[in-house]
């Protein structure tokens, strides 16, 4: 059971506000949440533009007191608990795109910002933000970078409510943490497959030195995206590339 849940009316942003309770000793298992954030934070320095009420914006603190083999893995199992989350909620047509965003067919429904404090090598603290678009409807306050959709735009009618999402959300969250200290990514291995919308398509890979297209084929135990190009498999580390299906 989270060790303590915050609901904010308006907040900064919900992971940085979070950061700053992990600082100060907040126990495994906090967790942040705000009807609208000032200052969003999205992957790659971008903002997360959060309009107050109609969307899910949710931070949780998970603790590590041992090193674990590739912690920026659970980045990419936070978005595993996700889909399944939504999948509970009988949302269908939804998956993860590498390395950690949830799509709605082609469209981006939701996104997650992992961020680490402390040392990699030692005890350290996961901050994993996750915004979902619930009931955005217009793409006026939204990043518009991305085609981007809502729960309300493909489940019409019947777009579950925000607090039975954050309860599911955080029920599959804490269980994929057990799993992950136990068993690393492998233990998800079976449920990657199920949700890669990657797999199998043709990716434009940017932020390389020379740009690459192939086909993505999976993720490697470590959490690297496979890419087969030109008779090749390259490893694909986050942080470094994005990737679009081309
Ligand atoms: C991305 O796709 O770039 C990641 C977006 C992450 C947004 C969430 S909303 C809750 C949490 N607080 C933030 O400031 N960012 C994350």
């Amino acid at each position: 059971a989270p060790a303590e849940i915050q609901v904010h009316d308006l907040i900064d942003s919900t992971n940085t506000h979070l950061l700053e309770l992990a600082r100060q000793g907040a126990a495994h298992g906090a967790v942040v949440l705000a009807e609208g954030q000032l200052r969003g934070r999205g992957r790659r320095g971008r903002a997360w533009c959060s309009p107050p009420g109609e969307n899910l914006y949710l931070s949780v603190l998970l603790r590590f007191d041992r090193p674990v083999a590739a912690l920026g893995a659970f980045t990419l199992v936070a978005g595993l608990a996700l889909a399944e989350a939504l999948n509970e909620l009988g949302i269908r047509g939804h998956g993860v795109k590498w390395p950690n965003d949830v799509w709605h067919q082609e469209r981006k429904l939701a996104g997650i910002l992992s961020e680490l404090q402390g040392e990699v090598q030692g005890p350290c603290a996961l901050v994993v933000g996750i915004g979902v678009n619930v009931h955005a409807r217009e793409s006026g306050a939204l990043p518009v970078d991305q085609p981007w959709t809502s729960l309300a735009l493909v489940q019409p009618g019947a777009a579950p409510d925000r607090n039975v999402l954050a309860g599911r959300l955080l029920a599959q969250l804490f269980r994929a943490y057990e799993l992950f200290c136990q068993s690393g990514l492998g233990a998800f291995e079976g449920l990657w497959e199920r949700y890669d919308l990657l797999r199998g398509r043709e990716v434009q890979v940017s932020g390389l030195r020379e740009s690459l297209v192939g086909i993505a084929c999976g993720v490697s135990p470590e959490g690297h995206l496979r890419v087969a190009a030109g008779g090749q498999v390259h490893h694909l580390h986050s942080g470094e590339v994005s990737v679009r299906p081309h």
